[in-house]
């Protein structure tokens, strides 16, 4: 169901924005628009910046942005509708009670997971039941995590279609493919959000077949990397701080010991996206990744992106071969006492001064993502010690160009999301685009367009956009300073032009090209030429 545009133009121009997050987050006028500290990551320095002529708000440090209901979703954890009725009855505007349009995938996963549980329990779940009792997972913790068990045989539409459910959301969350089960003979991992609501499952094979572990398919109300297996189950204990482990498996067997705080990252490499999903519980983490190459190597890349969303972080290291699963069979539980801190992890011996000055530039690179200055001080000084090597080596500032004209190397969807932003904004450019007859070719654009052209304004066209990489784009060129906005737009759609020729030209077959069919060779000489005109070069 939904609500009528009106209404959401109506609520919004009601409710200014510099006001509603004026009451979260305290705001500082400056010019035109207002300051604060962003609340959506960690910062010294106010880099979050509100427009109440706009509409909208943009953060320069962690690239969040959006419109008051957008901010309420996100600081809140709202859905738009849940938002859209908040700001009404803040003043005083009905909105009708609707269904949350995900309400029957939720209820489908629930009734799977349950049926799964069930089964595991029952004498047809025997054989994943022992697989779990082998690997020492206790009923209990079967119990708690939901654990359950997928038959050969084929059971989830013969027992849904009696409760009132649709096959097609089965379907959308990846379980049914018809009326036959995707999951057979597997382990099953109920993975639960925020709410505790199941929101899709990992499974596991019995035997050594490939691939080992699969997850249902992403859908509406299944985002991986937004999501940590685990951080529910284990949520009043996160305050303390959280262990991070690769695997379902490490998971449940360390949680079976006296570590409890402990979350896993679903199988994809460790995003900041879940990163900021701990941040609602701790500011500090142990990384306990497999000790092998490739569990070093995501060991790396989680320091970085904790050390950037502002955390404490420290390594737990495991033998060559040993993951925490297998260190909590041998040693009964983890000596977190013994993790180490991310720059003990990262330091290396080093044998000539190739390797250490890569070492330096590594420490660099990561000492970059501290932003807080005085965590930052204290590390720098740290590091220097440890790697003998002057501060001001280590602390690079990177200093970020001011441009006028569209950056090079930028890709067409990112160009497109921008210009629709500026079109949005100032009316002189959206009848330019009208004039000139302006298409995107990024599908999911198509309708922000759309809105673009009937003269919606930015905040409304800006919920249309569902990528959150897209509307950070959409919104980052509208705080320029000292921009002819105008000119701007138009040396946008030259860029955009010139990049589609491009793709037009590498598309002609360069065989064609090679056996001289003229014609061909003529329309990409055109094309390379009117490309470098379009380019202003
Ligand atoms: P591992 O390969 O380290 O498995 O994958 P494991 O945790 O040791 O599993 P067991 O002990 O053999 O049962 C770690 C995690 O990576 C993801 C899963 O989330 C798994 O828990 N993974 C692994 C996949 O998604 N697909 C795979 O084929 C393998
Ligand atoms: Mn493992």
């Amino acid at each position: 169901m939904r609500i009528s545009q009106d209404k959401i133009v109506e609520i919004r121009e009601a409710n200014p924005i510099e006001e509603v997050i004026g009451n979260y987050i305290p705001l500082k006028k400056a010019g035109k628009n207002y300051k604060g500290l962003c609340p959506f990551h960690l910062e010294k320095a106010p880099s979050f910046i509100v427009s109440p002529e706009k509409g909208i708000y943009h953060c320069f440090g962690c690239g969040k942005s959006g419109n008051v209901f957008t901010f309420l979703m996100e600081y809140n954890n709202m859905s738009f509708y849940e938002a859209v009725r908040e700001l009404g009855n803040r003043v005083g505007i009905r909105v009708e009670v609707v269904e949350d349009a995900n309400k029957e995938l939720y209820r489908a996963n629930e009734f799977v997971a349950s049926l799964y549980h069930s089964i595991l329990l029952s004498e047809s779940g025997t054989p994943g039941h022992e697989w779990l009792r082998k690997r020492g997972i206790l009923d209990d913790t079967a119990n708690k995590f939901m654990l359950g068990y997928a038959p050969e045989q084929p059971i989830i539409w013969n027992k849904a279609k009696t409760n009132g459910f649709k096959q097609k959301d089965f379907e959308v969350l990846g379980l049914l493919i018809g009326v036959r089960d995707a999951f057979r003979r597997k382990v099953i991992f109920p993975i639960r959000d925020r709410l505790g609501r199941v929101v899709g499952f990992g499974s596991r094979v019995l035997d050594d077949s490939e691939p080992k572990y699969i997850n249902s398919k992403e859908s509406l109300i299944f985002k991986k990397r937004r999501l940590l297996y685990g951080a529910y189950e284990s949520r009043s204990e996160l305050r303390k701080g959280a262990t991070l482990v690769e695997g379902y498996m490490d998971l449940l067997s360390v949680y079976q010991t006296e570590t409890k705080n402990v979350v896993a990252s679903l199988g994809t490499s460790f995003a900041q996206e879940q990163a900021r999903y701990l941040k609602g519980y701790t500011k500090s983490v142990i990384i306990a990744y497999d000790g092998d190459d490739a569990g070093h190597k995501a060991t790396e890349r989680a320091i970085d992106i904790l050390l950037e969303e502002g955390f404490d972080v420290k390594v737990l290291r495991f033998p060559d071969g040993d993951d925490p699963d297998s260190w909590v069979k041998k040693h009964e539980k983890l000596d977190l006492s013994e993790a180490q801190s991310f720059m003990e992890f990262k330091f290396k011996e080093c044998s000539d001064i190739t390797e250490k000055e890569t070492l330096i530039r590594e420490f660099q690179e990561t000492l970059s993502k501290i932003a807080d200055p005085l965590k930052k001080e204290l590390w720098a000084d740290e590091i220097s010690k440890k790697l003998e090597i002057r501060k001001e080596f280590l602390v690079i500032e990177k200093v970020v160009p001011k441009r006028n004209r569209v950056a090079e190397n930028k890709k067409l969807e990112d160009l497109e999301a921008e210009l629709l932003g500026i079109a949005a904004t100032y009316p002189k450019v959206r009848e330019f685009l009208i004039k000139e007859k302006f298409e995107v070719l990024t599908e999911e654009l198509k309708t922000s367009l759309a809105l673009v052209l009937q003269g919606e304004a930015s905040p409304e066209v800006l919920s249309s956009i569902s990528s959150e990489k897209l509307r950070e784009r959409f919104t980052d060129v509208l705080f320029r300073e000292d921009t002819d906005y105008e000119k701007l737009g138009k040396d946008y759609l030259n860029r955009i032009r010139a990049e589609r020729t491009k793709i037009e030209r590498k598309g002609l077959s360069s065989e064609k090209i090679n056996k001289g069919e003229s014609e061909i060779l003529r329309k990409f000489q055109d094309l390379k030429r009117q490309e470098l005109f379009l380019r202003g070069g």
